[in-house]
């Protein structure tokens, strides 16, 4: 690899939604040219939460398609699955003998999953940022596009690194977040003060990348804005916001030029333009999804092909910290 490196990565369950792709896939398709790229479908971080083994396997496929009809080329990217590539759970033992219980019990979304979950609170939940932190540190990473919601993981990261590069010598690569200006933290649409969630009980708080175009059409009309009839951005006004955001991220205006376009348009127009300005931004994309997800032996080829690069690159990290902490090679 010549360039810096780039590694992020999406869970594999559910389906895309809005969030995921303005907060971190669009980047990731701008930023590639620059990088060299790994875009990872992380299905071991999806086990935190139980799952229909026939389910995960269709939409661990479906995130890897997503990616291709994203943008992401896979003959100029690595596209992978996170478990075809042993490497990481390899790390993320090692690593985890190398964070403390303290930090990871910090962790803002550990807390919230544990309070969402609390029947099935397991290990893999609490050292979720561990894996994590494997994955980035791996292949020497420089630059991780994310949304807003990563921040703290990407931090510990940083701190796991730092410490293990002190006691070592120069093994990892300090990663830097990339959190994009516009689009790193989209709303839910019924609840502008929560970010979009799949998760989410309430379908209408998330716009899926896959919804049919008159569900998109209906998500936006109903979405929450507030009883005065300016619009404005500003956080007195967290719905309007949301959508100005959401308007300026998929038609690449600024937000002044969002601002001036609607300054004269009433919510109802408002909500519909945007809904129509979302379809159309994606309608190649989810053209060009469902032809691939059909094209099972070019996906098999591309899944075959980005664990073996992946894996060449990862192995040379694995035997350095092997050989740091004084485990027989
Ligand atoms: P995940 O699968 O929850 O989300 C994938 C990406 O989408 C971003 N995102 C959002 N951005 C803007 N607004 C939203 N409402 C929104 N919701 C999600 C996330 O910030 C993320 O960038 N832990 C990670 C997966 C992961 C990872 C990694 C990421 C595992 N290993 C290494 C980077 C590097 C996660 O759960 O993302």
């Amino acid at each position: 690899m010549q360039k810096p490196i780039i590694f992020s990565g999406m869970q594999a369950t559910g389906i895309f939604h809005l969030g995921n792709w303005l907060g971190a896939t669009r980047n990731w398709a701008r930023l590639s040219s620059d990088y060299d790229c790994l875009y990872c479908v992380v299905d071991l971080h999806t086990l935190t939460v139980r799952q229909d083994p026939k389910a995960l396997r269709q939409s661990a496929r479906n995130v890897l398609a997503w990616y291709i009809a994203l943008g992401l080329d896979p003959t100029a990217n690595i596209l992978y699955y996170q478990s075809h590539v042993p490497a990481h759970a390899e790390l993320a033992w090692i690593l985890n003998c190398y964070t403390y219980v303290g930090e990871l019990n910090r962790m803002t979304q550990f807390k919230e999953k544990s309070a969402k979950n609390e029947e099935n609170i397991n290990a893999g939940l609490f050292t979720y940022p561990v894996l994590q932190a494997a994955d980035i540190l791996l292949y020497r990473t420089h630059l991780v596009p994310v949304g807003d919601d990563q921040r703290q993981h990407l931090e510990l990261t940083r701190d796991v690194a730092q410490r293990f590069n002190q006691a070592y010598g120069d093994i990892f690569v300090v990663p830097e977040a990339y959190i994009p200006p516009m689009g790193a933290r989209i709303m839910a649409l019924q609840n502008p003060e929560r970010k979009m969630s799949k998760s989410d009980d309430n379908q209408a708080n998330c716009v899926f990348l896959s919804d049919e175009p008159d569900v998109i059409i209906k998500k936006f009309k109903r979405a929450v804005t507030d009883s005065d009839n300016q619009i404005r951005n500003s956080p007195d006004k967290p719905g309007i916001s949301n959508l100005l955001t959401i308007y300026s991220c998929v038609t690449n205006r600024t937000m002044e030029e969002t601002c001036a376009e609607f300054k004269h348009t009433g919510y109802g127009d408002f909500k519909v333009k945007v809904g129509e300005a979302v379809l159309e931004a994606l309608r190649p994309h989810r053209n060009e999804f469902e032809r691939l997800i059909k094209d099972t032996a070019y996906l098999d080829g591309v899944i075959a092909d980005g664990a073996r690069k992946a894996q060449a690159l990862a192995v040379p990290t694995l035997i350095k910290v092997k050989e740091a902490v004084g485990l027989p090679i």
